[in-house]
């Protein structure tokens, strides 16, 4: 007997007596004779393929190129008279083995609710990390050898690097943003294995984030200061947790905090972080060494940390915080580029701290001073609420005495009352802040508070589409009483 947990579009996902997690399972279509015919002949079909395809590369955002690719493939079908009932199909088959290389994954891609993609080698099921289901398996897998070669090559010319018998580690995103992770023999030696981490096409605002409970509306409220700055003083932030926590989507979402005028330049490994919304937004990616001996052309992220300093940045952002990148980040921070944020591979505050002034990253203690709070996430499974994530503690930096970091948890995730409550902990970067900015500790409460409601307001009346979003927190910096006139109108 099989349960169907959910099914949309082309796929169903169940659940199996005989096996302890859920099958994705992809219906085939049934081309006919024409469409096969197309099909085996796409460059045929799109008679000026190279010119279409010189357009496509100079549309910057992904679901324009989609938008504009469908139309000349509909128009195509029309003009050659092709009768179908897969038009869509056909014009996403087409999309995916002519123009994105996706091949046999883009059904998967197209999956917003698919948060990985992991293939393990040839005729081994492709297993899928669900957004509501977790780990499942499916029925798509590369039958032979070739298939799956054809996609690395294609994605190995994308990202314009060599993977290989002396390469055989690749890292690299996909035309839509996914990042993706190639190892083959002899570094994986049963195989070629492919994993990749999607792109949300809408990305997670902290409206959504508040809405899933991963937050709560004051601890946002209390970012939103920290973050903003009040237009005066941001604080440093590191976001932690493990691999797939949320870490990279809660620094995204807190970046919409920051007023638009700022320069900011973030540093990744392989870009993931989107800025564009910010005008003044520089992105630098590292550039890894194309191999064993050739380390000439190596760019680490600890250069580029360097480097942004000469960039004149108001802010620097890491992407991730794992190696020597780390001292010169705590450089920037105090040479005063207040607002430098960051995410950090760790379970909870204090392993942050242990972290940052240990070996690789040996950051100076007095430096940790500089850092006023980690944010921890954690993601949790339950039968019933299936994947969920929550802010599980934060961590204030509140000083060092003799070797010791001191650390307060200000705030704390309840497990049994999925609650994120404030501890008895003082919070005692309030004080700080009140300096900064020249606020009393009431005045500061209050704006906390307002943010609140304003944020609680938005939760409501399902204000939480990226845009839509920092609009209201820009109006809110650059004029707050139209945006408090326009809060009352809607609660009197
Ligand atoms: N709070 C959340 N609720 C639901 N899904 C989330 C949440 N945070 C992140 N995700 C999703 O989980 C996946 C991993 O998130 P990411 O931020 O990249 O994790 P990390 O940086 O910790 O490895 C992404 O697909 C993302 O869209
Ligand atoms: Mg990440």
């Amino acid at each position: 007997m099989s349960e169907v947990l959910a099914s949309y579009g082309r796929i169903q996902l169940t659940s199996e007596v005989d096996s302890n997690i859920p099958y994705y399972n992809v219906s085939e279509i049934n081309w006919t004779q024409q469409e096969k015919e197309i099909l085996d002949d796409l460059k045929s079909f799109i008679t000026e393929y190279k010119l279409i395809q010189k357009q496509v590369d100079a549309i910057r955002n992904i679901q324009e190129k989609e938008e504009f690719l469908k139309g000349i493939i509909e128009d195509r079908i029309k003009q050659k008279k092709i009768v179908t009932e897969n038009t869509n199909e056909l014009v996403n088959a087409v999309i995916d083995n002519l123009f994105f290389g996706y091949g046999k994954l883009g059904t998967l891609m197209r999956d917003d609710m698919l948060e990985e993609i992991m293939i393990n080698g040839v005729n081994i099921p492709i297993y899928v990390f669900h957004r509501k289901y977790g780990m499942c398996e499916t029925n798509v897998k590369y039958e032979d050898k070739t298939s799956i070669n054809e996609f690395i090559d294609a994605t190995s010319r994308f990202v314009e690097r060599e993977v290989g018998f002396d390469n055989p580690l690749l890292d690299g995103h996909l035309i839509d943003g996914s990042r993706i992770n190639i190892s083959t023999p002899p570094a994986a030696p049963h195989g070629p294995s492919i994993t990749i981490r999607k792109f949300r096409k809408s990305p997670l605002t902290i409206i959504d984030l508040i809405l899933k409970k991963t937050i709560s509306i004051e601890l946002a409220a209390f970012l939103w200061v920290a973050v903003e700055g009040l237009g005066i003083h941001p604080c440093n932030i590191l976001v932690a947790g493990g691999s797939g926590a949320g870490k990279t989507t809660l620094l995204n979402a807190l970046a919409m905090f920051i007023p638009e005028h700022e320069r900011v330049v973030t540093v990744e490994d392989t870009l993931e972080l989107n800025f564009e919304f910010l005008k003044n937004w520089v992105p630098l990616e590292g550039v890894p060494s194309l191999g064993k001996e050739d380390k000439g052309n190596e760019v680490t992220l600890e250069v580029l940390v360097e480097n942004t300093l000469r960039m004149r940045p108001d802010r620097v952002i890491a992407g991730e915080v794992r190696g020597r990148e780390a001292e010169p980040l705590f450089v920037a921070m105090d040479i005063g580029l207040n607002g430098s944020m960051g995410t950090i591979h760790s379970n909870n505050s204090k392993e942050t701290v242990t972290r940052l002034v240990n070996k690789p990253m040996d950051v100076a203690i007095r430096m940790l001073t500089l850092l006023q709070l980690v944010v921890v996430l954690n993601r949790h499974y339950d039968r019933e609420k299936g994947m969920y994530r929550r802010v599980s503690e934060v961590g204030e930096i509140t000083g060092i005495e003799g070797d010791v970091v001191q650390i307060g948890e200000i705030y704390q995730w309840d497990y049994k009352t999925d609650k994120i409550k404030r501890t008895e902990y003082p919070i005692l970067l309030k004080e700080k802040i009140c300096k900064w900015c020249g606020l009393s500790k009431k005045e500061l409460n209050k704006e906390i508070f307002i943010r609140g409601k304003i944020l609680e307001h938005m939760a409501k009346k399902g204000i939480r589409e990226r845009d839509k979003v920092i609009a209201v927190f820009r109006e809110y910096h650059y004029n707050p009483q139209m945006v408090l006139a326009k809060f009352r109108k809607d609660n009197p």
